[in-house]
């Protein structure tokens, strides 16, 4: 079955060359050439070929040359010496039991998948077996992570598994890495590997490409397997095979198995069962919104009534992790210079029904006698533990070992709001304060993280001192990347963060989201690995069934196709519409991508030289990237909005230019017309965008005088979409300080409205992005006869559509009805009356159209009167134009251009 994979996956490669012959001789040494070839041929000819008898015949011919190349494997086996320690835990995992199958599999395979359970020890033994074997001597094992925790985690791990230094197993991230030219294997974030594809397309350096926890479907693994999906077989027919490993959880494999864009036949799959000891799942009975509050009290719950057992809560992100930590630390320290070996109480052990830790405050509503007992429970313990508390020395913080800020800004668990409800609340008001205290058990509690430093990171690996329970609160990398051993009991929120694309804008925000019913199944496994477990997840059966969905569709189909093509194109990969993604996005709406971004001057046809020296236009099937384009894809916005602050630094607007985008995201910001002081001067012209703005500025100033509600009150301002602008503004603004150089602007929280000649920039910097959006007012001779005229009274024409659009209820442009305007949005209103409308509109000059949108305007020759005249202050000719914009060829007046 495998065979006959490989068979016509390089039938294919030589049916390509059958069609040009030239193809393998002439520019085989190409590279760049080649890619293109490859990944821009039409996805018809990617297709299987479902003639039989022709591939049957070619199988044949070249099955012998084949087998040739492919056995083409290491036979010099490498020896190591293991710390026996490091053996007899090796030997736990069931993966050793299948080294050899998995070894042969590699051997006569260019593909392979490997899915197991988290735990099961694909990531850790894996590059070890490639490293025995040989698949070093020569070249490097390339291993990719989709987080960096992992890349660091597990490169010092296999180091240490193999006796080995971190020259020879390293790993490399951006901003950091211990790459060595010793280095045999390589972990390496998935972004990282992206890279070097495009400064050396067959990654000559390596021999196994090793695609770790492919099941995250994170952007970039994704593209990177559609790249290797090609590059394999390219280097096969170099005589110099490439093998791709896929590593995932035993998470939806048929999205790779079961895929024809990427594989021609389903490449062998090797499963790992893996030794899971049952888990008891325990739903609360109601879901209350503070769940750091619930995971918190649960945590004490665990750990003063259960059973030894290592800890693991789930939540979302770096803040709530630390908090926890710090809570949970205060509640039961943990002292250096105490030794705890001796103080452990023994607790009885638990039936089922008591491991529910029953007296749930969700229970205690239903149950009275249970508050009774729990009340009375409480007050023993109170008493008891004020003579205890009486014995002990004072606390000392500094014993704690507290979690320090790295001073890193987290990438990953990018913050959001959620510092909001880390309020230190009182335990008291729970009935837990007597109970904690009464605990002298200390809980040894660690955080986990992505971008905790790498030694913090390892302790979670490592036992607890003897005595103290372990309890690690950790953000979901501890949910498939990481495997901590000992783990009896998991506290799962629920939740995890994710970034949230604003289909409009692209402008993404981390959002506090239920987590999938996969990601629950997977959390609760955790606490199975080292005996039967259990798992408590902080919200109702219900909410699990009805608002987690089965899995979270992967992250490029959430993501804004404009984005996705640009950044696409930036890495070199030029028909991103033939791209053998492992899910496609929908082809017409990267078609339309591809074309909008072409008309924003973002891509470009290629033009060539031809033998008269002359440029021509290629046949317009690839477009490259501008150098316009190139700025505009730092910007972590939809290249649109990206070109209006691309080009509003070099006029020094960047700060407006946020807020306004800032502004435009966010939705129904005012529930009634704009009030009379905003609906004047150059905001008439700069429309409902600048209408926006001045909002934002005076708003903010209402902020900082701590008189927001009021403000927001008075002018029918909704007060959390101010709030989310807000939000919006400063992380925009971070991001963009820190992802293009020399960038450096502040949130001025006074934003003074901006003047004449600045409200003119701001105009034609939304021209810049909205270029193709175009609206020019509907005169009322072109009213048909017969019909109504006062109904076009605030009417547009917009582009190729045919019937009139209207300027919102509520744009402040009805009071002025321009001639000429580009707007945000277009839709169309409900069922009966249907209308269209443009939403958020700005007046332009149509004389801007030839400098900002090019692409939409027919110029024709310049006009020879006036002359042309030579312009000494730029250095260029200047000549007259008269000419049309857009398909419909609406008159422009006559211009004077470079
Ligand atoms: O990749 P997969 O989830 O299949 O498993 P793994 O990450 O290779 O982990 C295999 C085992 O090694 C687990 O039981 C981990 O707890 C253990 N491990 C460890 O003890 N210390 C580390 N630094 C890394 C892994
Ligand atoms: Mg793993």
């Amino acid at each position: 079955e495998c065979k006959s994979n490989m068979e016509i996956v390089d039938l294919n490669i030589s049916k390509d060359g059958d069609k040009d012959e030239s193809f393998e001789e002439k520019q085989v040494n190409h590279d760049s050439e080649l890619k293109n070839k490859i990944l821009n041929k039409n996805e018809t000819e990617t297709l299987p070929d479902n003639n039989k008898s022709s591939r049957e015949t070619k199988t044949k011919e070249i099955k012998v040359e084949v087998k040739k190349s492919l056995l083409n494997h290491p036979t010099q086996h490498v020896e190591v010496k293991r710390d026996p320690k490091v053996q007899v835990a090796r030997l736990k995992l069931p993966i050793l039991g299948e080294e050899q199958r998995i070894m042969e599999l590699v051997n006569e395979n260019e593909f392979l998948i490997v899915a197991g359970e988290t735990g099961s020890g694909k990531t850790t033994q894996i590059p070890q077996f490639l490293y025995e074997a040989g698949y070093t001597q020569h070249k490097m094992i390339a291993v990719t992570e989709p987080r960096r925790v992992a890349t660091v985690a597990m490169a010092a791990r296999v180091g240490y598994e193999l006796g080995l230094t971190s020259k020879e197993v390293s790993y490399l991230m951006r901003f950091e890495g211990n790459v060595t030219k010793e280095t045999k294997i390589k972990f390496m974030t998935d972004g990282v590997l992206l890279k070097e594809i495009q400064s050396d397309f067959l990654l000559s350096k390596y021999s196994v490409v090793i695609i770790d926890e492919a099941h995250e479907r994170s952007v970039y693994t994704d593209i990177l397997l559609g790249l290797l999906s090609r590059i394999v077989p390219l280097r096969r027919k170099r005589g110099n095979p490439l093998r791709l490993i896929i590593m995932s959880a035993t998470l939806r494999i048929e999205d790779f198995t079961e895929n024809t864009r990427l594989f021609k036949e389903p490449p062998p799959v090797i499963k790992i069962d893996s030794r899971q000891f049952p888990v008891t799942v325990h739903f609360n009975k109601h879901t209350y919104s503070d769940y750091l509050k619930e995971a918190y009290k649960k945590t004490v719950k665990i750990h003063t009534r259960l059973p030894e057992g290592g800890v693991l809560i789930f939540v979302t992100g770096q803040q709530e992790v630390k908090y926890l930590v710090r809570k949970l630390r205060t509640s039961f320290p943990y002292r250096k210079d105490v030794d705890y070996s001796k103080l452990i109480t023994k607790k009885r052990p638990v039936s089922e029904a008591d491991a529910a830790l029953d007296s749930e405050p969700d229970d205690i509503e239903s149950d009275d006698d249970e508050v009774e007992k729990e009340m009375k429970r409480a007050k023993k313990a109170r008493r008891k533990a004020k003579l205890i508390a009486k014995s002990l020395p004072k606390i000392n913080l500094d014993d704690y070992d507290m979690p320090d800020d790295d001073g890193q800004a987290d990438l990953v668990d990018a913050d959001d709001d959620s510092e909001g409800h880390l309020s230190d609340s009182d335990a008291e008001e729970d009935g837990l304060s007597a109970v904690i205290k009464s605990c002298r058990q200390p809980l040894w509690v660690l955080p986990l993280y992505s971008m905790l430093s790498s030694s913090k990171q390892s302790r979670v690996f490592a036992a607890p001192p003897p005595g103290a329970r372990l309890c690690v609160v950790s953000t979901d990398v501890a949910e498939t990347s990481l495997t901590i051993p000992a783990i009896k009991y998991v506290v799962d929120t629920g939740k995890k963060k994710m970034r949230v694309y604003d289909h409009v804008t692209g402008a993404s925000a981390w959002r506090v989201v239920w987590t999938s019913q996969a990601s629950a199944e997977q959390r609760a496994g955790r606490a199975g690995r080292v005996g039967a477990g259990h798992a408590y997840r902080l919200y109702s059966s219900a909410v699990f069934q009805h608002e987690c969905v089965p899995h979270h569709p992967p992250d490029l189909c959430r993501r804004p196709v404009d984005d996705l093509v640009l950044t696409m194109r930036c890495m070199g990969i030029d028909k991103v519409v033939n791209f053998p993604f492992p899910t496609a996005p929908d082809r017409l709406q990267l078609k339309l991508a591809e074309k909008r971004l072409e008309t924003l001057g973002i891509l470009e046809k290629i033009e060539k030289v031809n033998s008269n020296k002359r440029r021509i236009q290629d046949d317009g099937e690839i477009l490259k990237v501008t150098p316009l384009g190139k700025a505009v894809s730092a910007f972590p916005l939809l290249p649109r909005y990206g070109k209006m602050l691309a080009l509003s630094h070099q006029f020094g607007l960047l700060p407006y230019t946020i807020a306004l985008v800032s502004a435009l995201t966010v939705q129904e910001v005012m529930s009634g017309k704009p009030d009379s002081w905003l609906a004047t001067g150059n905001t008439l012209l700069l429309g409902d965008p600048g209408v926006l703005l001045r909002v934002v500025g005076a708003a903010e100033y209402a902020y900082v005088k701590g008189e927001e509600e009021l403000f927001c009150a008075k002018y029918g301002l909704r007060e959390k979409a101010i709030k989310e602008i807000r939000k919006l503004r400063k992380q925009l603004t971070s991001e963009i300080n820190l992802s293009i150089a020399g960038v450096d602007v502040t949130v001025d929280p006074e934003m003074k409205p901006p003047d004449d000649n600045q409200a003119r920039l701001l105009r034609q910097l939304v021209l810049s992005g909205l270029g193709d959006q175009v609206g020019r007012k509907i005169g009322l001779d072109e009213v048909k006869e017969g019909e109504d005229k006062r109904k076009f009274k605030y009417a547009y024409h917009c582009g190729e559509l045919d019937e009139p659009v209207h300027l919102h209820g509520m744009s402040i442009l009805r009071k002025t009805i321009p001639e000429w305007v580009v707007y945000q949005e277009l839709y169309e209103t409900g069922e009966d009356n249907k209308k269209m409308i443009m939403r958020n509109v700005t007046a332009i000059e149509p004389e801007w159209l030839p400098v900002y949108v090019p692409q939409m305007c027919n110029l024709g020759e310049p006009l020879s009167d006036p002359e042309p005249r030579y312009d000494e202050k730029s250095g260029r000719v200047k000549c007259h134009f008269k000419g049309t914009f857009g398909k419909a060829g609406w008159e422009l007046p006559t211009v004077e251009i470079d």
